[in-house]
């Protein structure tokens, strides 16, 4: 037996238990119900790709929101409802979940997850580029959370609006930040969503108004969210 043999050996026992590790803090922490299942299902009914957020990163998403006191959340892209159900879940009965959509098919499925999930009194999905609806929020807000899940190439463009969107004391989530470590990485490549991607932990990191961190915690825990919460007025970082 060779020593690199050896070593794959080794190197598939330690994803197995990462995998495991992965599943039993789902099973304990972040079970889905049948409202989540059902929005899953119907995505894959109407034939939408399965891109949603893993269970962790729901019930991350309710902890964050439930540390903001969040009342008002607004998602950039919504898919079939599945991150916008943890998200609506998180809000007291008068609280509110817009969720922005460019495809209508995509907001369709959404609506009647909504309904199956039980939460269509407290959130809505609007449809178009979310570059045309955000301008529309600006009396809607602030918003306590917002969730930035749409394409990656106007990145960027979102952060300013969220933003103009927040408060001091908002939270401000991206996924899909790390790919990889790709998106960390300094210059610029061929790939403009990457850029986005790449821009967007750049601004963030470096903005003095934020207190933001990249975290590995999607299911392979190769890609996830930066979280950036928006400082109190007047106390920027030195
Ligand atoms: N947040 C979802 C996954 C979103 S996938 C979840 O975890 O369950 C990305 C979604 O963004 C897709 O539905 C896509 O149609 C939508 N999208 C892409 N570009 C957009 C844009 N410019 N404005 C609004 N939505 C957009
Ligand atoms: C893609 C987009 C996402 O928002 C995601 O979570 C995973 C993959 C994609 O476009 O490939
Ligand atoms: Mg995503």
């Amino acid at each position: 037996m060779t020593a690199e043999r050896v070593d794959v050996t080794a190197l598939q026992q330690r994803e197995q238990t990462r995998r495991e590790i992965e599943a039993a803090i789902t099973r304990v922490f972040a079970p889905e119900d049948e409202g989540l299942r059902q929005a899953l299902a119907a995505g894959k009914e109407a034939g939408l790709p399965a891109i949603q957020i893993s269970p962790i990163q729901g019930k991350f998403l309710q902890l964050l929101a439930t540390t903001c006191q969040a009342h008002k959340i607004l998602e950039i892209g919504s898919l079939a409802g599945y991150s916008g159900i943890w998200l609506a879940r998180s809000l007291p009965a008068n609280g509110r979940l817009i969720t922005l959509e460019i495809d209508a098919k995509h907001a369709e499925v959404v609506r009647r997850s909504f309904v199956q999930a039980g939460v269509s009194d407290r959130a809505e999905v609007l449809v178009g580029p979310a570059l045309d609806l955000l301008p529309q929020l600006v009396n809607e807000g602030p918003f306590d959370l917002i969730f930035i899940d749409a394409d990656k190439a106007p990145y960027p463009r979102y952060l300013e609006w969220a933003l103009k969107l927040s408060r001091p004391g908002s939270i401000i989530v991206a996924d899909n930040c790390i790919r990889g470590g790709r998106a960390l990485q300094e210059g610029q490549t061929q790939d403009e969503g990457l850029n986005g991607l790449i821009t967007y932990n750049q601004l963030v990191s470096r903005n003095p108004r934020l207190v933001s961190l990249a975290l590995a915690i999607d299911d392979n825990n190769t890609d996830g969210f930066t979280i950036a919460v928006v400082r109190p007025e007047g106390e920027d970082a030195q």
